[in-house]
């Protein structure tokens, strides 16, 4: 009896630790299939769809079916988050190696800095919903339910619109390369084509364009280089194609990154 208690304690202590990862996991990328999928019906479908319904009809979508979208986008983005953390959280426990997430090493291995990237633009994107869409888009859809209850139009609405419609833009484009690199961890990184232990000033070089590239693009997407306007720096963000376009275009510069430098 006492042996079975035994052999039950191992087989837990062995199988819970990756059990959780992988629940995490699968939790991970069902929340966030619900949010990309959510996104991407947004900047495909509803933006484009919009454009085409005369005022009211649009007040009536906004009131009914965008206040609906937006909900399920916003806490999938939460839930996607909270779930990218606890798999770091149960992969600490789960290598058997000791701790992943509070050992500095882990973070300079291919994989390492394949997930870090993943997750700079994960984080990114979710602030972007957070503290930028989902802020605008409350003011839009006040405005819409105001205008439909026989209320003054709010001036401030469209402002609010088109910054939430260059943030939501702008996810689309890191949404390409994001997901480059939380399939890549696991599945292509760490597979042997690239140096599994980048020295310090490969590691130096890579995060210094990759922050360039980051700023530059989301700082743009926040209209803080020369506002908000169509054109300029911000043709990316000017329809869903050219976003299109920018994301994949972006997600083979940072492939060929990792080619130069590891
Ligand atoms: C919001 C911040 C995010 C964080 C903190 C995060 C964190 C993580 C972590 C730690 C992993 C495991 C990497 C590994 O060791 O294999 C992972 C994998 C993954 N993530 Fe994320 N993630 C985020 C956003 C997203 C988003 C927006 C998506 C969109 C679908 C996504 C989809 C995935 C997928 C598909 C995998 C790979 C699963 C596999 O290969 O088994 N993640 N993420």
């Amino acid at each position: 009896m006492e042996a079975l208690a035994a052999d039950i304690l191992i087989i837990v202590k062995r199988d819970v630790p990756n059990g959780l990862e992988f629940l995490f996991r699968w939790a991970h990328v069902l929340a966030g299939i619900t949010w990309i999928g959510l996104l991407y019906y947004f900047n495909f479908v509803q933006v484009p769809a919009f454009a085409e319904l005369d005022a009211g009809a649009r007040n009536q979508a906004t009131d009914k079916l965008a206040s609906r979208a937006l909900w399920w986008f916003r806490w999938a983005a939460a839930a996607t988050f909270a779930f990218g953390i606890l798999i770091l959280l149960a992969q600490k426990k789960g290598t058997g190696d000791g701790s992943r997430l509070f050992d500095g090493d882990y973070w300079k291995t291919a994989p390492g800095i394949s997930i870090s990237t993943g997750i700079l633009l994960g984080i990114t994107m979710f602030a972007n919903v957070w503290m930028v869409i989902w802020p605008a888009q409350k003011k839009v859809i006040a405005n819409a339910r105001n205008v439909l209850a026989g209320g003054e139009a709010d001036p401030d609405a469209a402002a609010a619109g088109r910054k939430a419609l260059l943030a939501s833009r702008m996810n689309t484009i890191f949404s390409f390369p994001m997901l480059l690199f939380m399939v890549g961890t696991a599945h292509f990184f760490g597979g042997g084509e690239f140096d599994p232990l980048p020295s310090g000033s490969d590691r130096g070089i890579y995060w210094l364009i990759t922050i360039v590239i980051w700023l530059a693009l989301e700082l743009n997407a926040l209209g803080v280089l020369g506002g908000t306007a169509p054109g300029g720096p911000r043709v990316i963000f000017d329809n869903h194609r050219n976003a299109i376009t920018t994301g994949l275009v972006l997600t083979v510069v940072w492939y060929l990154l990792w080619v130069i430098i590891f």
